[in-house]
């Protein structure tokens, strides 16, 4: 999968991609990720990608050339499955729309700064618009990062054990068991004893059912 950035803010988009499991994904030849700065299709000599808003208002507006010709200079050399904008007012991200996006080759992020971007970039450049959740962040990067993370991790053969994001929280609309690790006892508290049995088919049903109850006290809203 090709994974392209359009941000003013390419250094601070470097660094989810340079650790652990991201790092490892491009390392393998999985994603290839290639942050474009905005600014080198900025407007004159101080490369202007901002502007006030048409009618007033507090706060800059992405501007429409910068963008389109940033955005067709892409599309000259690469055909898009799909280009997405970040933006609080966009689908809220979940588990089914990263499994859906993890199946594409090609993928074109714009990351929003400001009041937002010209709505005509909205209505006539971008295919799909995405929120991380319903709180307003400074960019689009930080969601962005996300994103790709999100859909990355489900990539075949970016994770050691390819049943693990399966077992993901959301997976199956239940949200994941607690899990435990060594030691088996620490200051009186113990791990549950099933987990030690050795006997799988009831450590599954317990896993399910653990996420059952979970998922009903925390997250009914996903048993619906
Ligand atoms: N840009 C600013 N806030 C955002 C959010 N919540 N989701 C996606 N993009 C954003």
């Amino acid at each position: 999968m090709k994974i392209d950035i359009i941000t003013v803010l390419p250094e601070l988009l470097k660094s989810p991609f340079e650790h652990s499991i991201l790092k490892r994904a491009k390392e393998k030849g999985l994603v290839e990720i290639n942050l474009i700065d905005l600014r080198h299709y900025g407007i004159g000599k101080h490369k202007q990608v901002d502007d006030y808003a048409f009618g007033g208002g507090a706060g800059m507006v992405m501007m429409i050339e910068p963008i389109a010709n940033c955005i067709n200079d892409l599309k000259s050399k690469h055909n898009y499955d799909e280009i997405i904008f970040m933006t609080p007012d966009g689908e809220t991200l979940n588990q089914k729309t990263s499994n859906k996006l993890s199946l594409l080759k090609n993928i074109l992020i714009l990351c929003g700064h400001y009041k937002g971007v010209d709505e005509r970039i909205r209505e006539h450049f971008i295919t799909k618009e995405i929120s991380i959740g319903d709180y307003v962040l400074s960019g689009g990067e930080l969601p962005a990062a996300v994103l790709c993370d999100s859909i990355i991790r489900l990539l075949p053969g970016v994770l050691n054990d390819e049943t693990s994001a399966l077992s993901d929280s959301f997976q199956d609309n239940l949200l994941a068991p607690p899990v435990y690790t060594r030691p088996a006892e620490y200051n009186g508290l113990a791990v549950p004893d099933i987990l030690l049995s050795g006997h799988n088919s009831n450590i599954e049903k317990w896993r399910h059912e653990k996420s059952l109850e979970r998922t009903k006290l925390r997250r009914p809203d996903l048993l619906k």
